[in-house]
């Protein structure tokens, strides 16, 4: 059920999904430039894979109805989430993110550690940009100011997803390429600059605490297996999992596998 909330710069809205008195609230956060329709196939197992679970499924400030910050950064995005689990009345959450919803909960870990009951962090990396992945960035932006999304869209496909899908899955490269095309000019040049300024995240991992499951699609391009491998291995008790046959969008890529691994993981939370 779609909720919104009226914060200073703007609304936020999210998906509220399951019990509202469930034990366990797992915060899902999508990468860039994507909205909360992104984890549509983990909405679609719900009731299959999650029943006991509450999802809260953000679009991040300026994508899908959420009004962009004025000034965005990684910080802002993680302060809107503990907005929104105030608004939910949640003390605590799991905080997963894909991609950039990764360096949005990082930003969580480091804000709100106290909310944070767990991490969920998919096809992510933890430190900040290399020089030529910061000039991508600086001459994307001012494509986007001119032009929209549209002229990169094309481009960003062989990223985002594997080979695997783009050769044998049609309808999904098809609902990535119309979520890349909707995303709004705003939220994508806010969401770039907050990108390029975010903090190399690989200090922050010795500090985190709560129990970390790290997946990463075997065709990841983009955030590599090599950059799961230093989160995991600096996160004491961490997990990792790989996820045959998918690419840089791992939990629409293979859903199934994907599903298991993090129902598994709530399961070994529940019993701790
Ligand atoms: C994402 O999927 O969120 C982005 O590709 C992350 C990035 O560009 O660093």
């Amino acid at each position: 059920m779609e909720q919104t909330l009226a914060l200073p710069h703007g609304l936020l809205s999210w998906d509220d999904i399951g019990p509202k008195q469930a034990t366990t609230v797992v915060v899902l956060l999508h990468g860039f430039p994507h909205d909360r329709a992104f984890w549509a196939a983990q909405v679609e197992a719900h009731g299959a894979m999650f029943p006991a679970i509450r999802f809260l499924i953000p679009d991040l400030p300026g994508f899908g109805r959420s009004t962009p910050l004025a000034d965005t950064t990684m910080d802002g995005y993680a302060d809107a989430v503990a907005s929104m689990l105030d608004a939910a009345g949640v003390r605590q959450a799991v905080i997963g993110g894909l991609s950039m919803g990764g360096y949005v909960a990082f930003s969580v870990w480091r804000r709100h550690a106290d909310r944070t009951r767990a991490l969920l962090l998919m096809d992510t990396r933890a430190d900040d940009d290399s020089a030529a992945v910061r000039d991508r960035r600086l001459a994307s932006i001012g494509i986007v100011e001119r032009d929209g999304i549209g002229p990169l869209v094309a481009g960003m496909l062989p990223t985002q997803l594997g080979a695997t899908t783009r050769a044998t899955l049609p309808a999904v490269v098809e609902r990535v390429e119309n979520m890349l095309r909707r995303a709004p000019a705003a939220g994508v040049i806010g969401a770039t600059r907050a990108m390029l300024a975010r903090a190399d995240s690989r200090a922050t991992l010795p500090s985190i605490t709560v129990p970390t499951l790290v997946l990463v699609g075997d065709e990841d391009t983009l955030t590599p297996y090599s950059d799961a491998v230093v989160i995991a291995s600096a996160i004491e008790g961490s997990r990792l999992v790989t996820i045959p046959d998918a690419g840089h969008l791992a939990p629409l890529e293979q859903p199934a596998t994907v599903n298991a691994a993090i129902a598994e993981f709530l399961d070994l939370l529940a019993d701790r």
